[in-house]
């Protein structure tokens, strides 16, 4: 760790030393990134769709030489792996977003556009986060958007789902994920080279709380920014095909790419943000009822708890995977849980999640 940050203070280049254009239609310059998102009914509306998108629209070139340095420090410092998988993965903490443009996106099932705000200008800069409306849209569990007035096709998947019924959150690192975040060396070494590993046990966990939860929507709630959403998306493709959704990821802009390593091994408080997603998943479906799905490593107890006082039987029950390492104290259970009823929170070992698929949470067991 000294030696790396040695390393990357003899090579600060900033981001914003290069120009940045303003425009208001994508052109030939700009790539573009779409989350994939979830779509539901409009609250003014019975017959209109709504999706909450988000995009990020960054200059199609841009120089990697900082961020290759950065890591090829840490190759060298002996983690070991392929610098090429360690630069694709983060390649877009180098990328400089684009303010000011303006998106629109098609589904082939809805019979509208979905029209996005214009990406922000500094802090967020080239992002966009937007309730567009899609007009009505035929059935299916999920939807292809296609970026319109694009160069390369762009494409998204897009999670419809109803009012009612029961929906997933779940954390991804160490939750679904192996990523050793209380191990600097070993979270590096996970998130920048290693083949991404789930969670023994959970991939068939989550196969069948489709079954039994009848179909819930699955968002991910991650402490991740969204530089690292392709290397989760593709993750969660792979390891949970059927239980995909929408991972909902932190805006970190970098004026130092340099500092990337620094950034991803000491995370901030993830409890006001997290807390600030449980809430837009509120705002989303506020009548479903959820089962959320974290680990003791940093925050998630005391968000879903926190969640669980504010809005009720929206948390549904709270599971939590004991992590070794952790703070797992009975002090610190009790203080997050405090006004929890014990029968809507369980904290699990490895041993045990075979056995959660048996827990009848829809009958209102946790
Ligand atoms: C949620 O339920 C309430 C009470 O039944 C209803 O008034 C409201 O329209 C529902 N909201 C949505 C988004 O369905
Ligand atoms: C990310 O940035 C966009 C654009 O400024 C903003 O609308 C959105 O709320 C931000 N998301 C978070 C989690 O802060
Ligand atoms: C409700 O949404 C449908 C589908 O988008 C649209 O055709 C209709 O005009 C909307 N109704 C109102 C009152 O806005
Ligand atoms: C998006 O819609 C949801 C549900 O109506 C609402 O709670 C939320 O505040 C909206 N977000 C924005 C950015 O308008
Ligand atoms: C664990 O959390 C409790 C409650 O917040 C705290 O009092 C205790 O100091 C923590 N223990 C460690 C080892 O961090």
């Amino acid at each position: 760790m000294r030696f790396t940050s040695v390393f990357l203070s003899c090579v600060v280049v900033t981001a914003w030393a290069t120009p940045v254009t303003y425009h208001s239609s994508l052109n030939s310059l700009d790539e573009v990134l779409l989350f994939d998102a979830p779509a539901f009914q409009d609250p003014d509306n019975a017959s209109n769709s709504l999706v909450s998108l988000q995009a990020f629209v960054y200059l199609k070139q841009f120089d990697l030489t900082t961020l290759t340095s950065a890591l090829t420090a840490w190759t060298l410092g002996g983690i070991g792996g392929s610098i090429e998988t360690a630069v694709e993965r983060l390649k877009l903490f180098a990328a400089v977003g684009v303010p000011g443009v303006s998106l629109s996106v098609g589904v082939a099932e809805c019979s509208e556009q979905a029209t996005l705000s214009a990406t922000s200008g500094l802090p967020d800069l080239g992002l966009s986060a937007t309730n567009a409306s899609l007009g009505h849209c035929d059935g299916g569990n999920a939807f292809t958007g296609t970026l319109f007035n694009a160069d390369d096709v762009v494409t998204t998947t897009i999670f419809p789902s109803g009012t009612n019924g029961f929906g997933v959150i779940s954390d991804i690192d160490d939750t679904v994920k192996v990523s050793h975040v209380l191990n600097t060396f070993q979270f590096i070494k996970t998130t920048l080279f290693d083949n991404p590993e789930p969670v023994p046990g959970m991939p068939d966990l989550y196969a069948s709380l489709i079954q039994t939860l009848n179909d819930p929507p699955f968002i991910y709630i991650t402490g991740s920014p969204y530089q690292l959403f392709p290397f989760l998306r593709d993750f969660l493709k792979a390891s949970f095909p059927n239980s995909r959704g929408p991972i909902f990821s932190q805006n970190v802009t970098l004026a130092d790419v340099s500092q990337v390593i620094d950034v991803l091994s000491n995370p901030n408080d993830l409890l006001d943000y997290k807390l600030s997603q449980v809430d837009r998943v509120h705002g989303i479906y506020p009548n479903k009822s959820f089962l959320t799905i974290g680990d003791s490593t940093q925050s998630d107890p005391e968000v879903y708890a926190e969640a669980y006082r504010k809005y009720g039987d929206f948390i549904r029950c709270i599971w939590i995977r004991r992590v070794d390492g952790a703070n797992n104290s009975n002090e610190r259970f009790t203080a997050a849980f405090n006004g929890v009823p014990q029968t809507k929170y369980r904290i699990y070992t490895d041993e045990e999640i075979p056995g959660l698929a048996l827990i009848d949470v829809a009958g209102g067991s946790c």
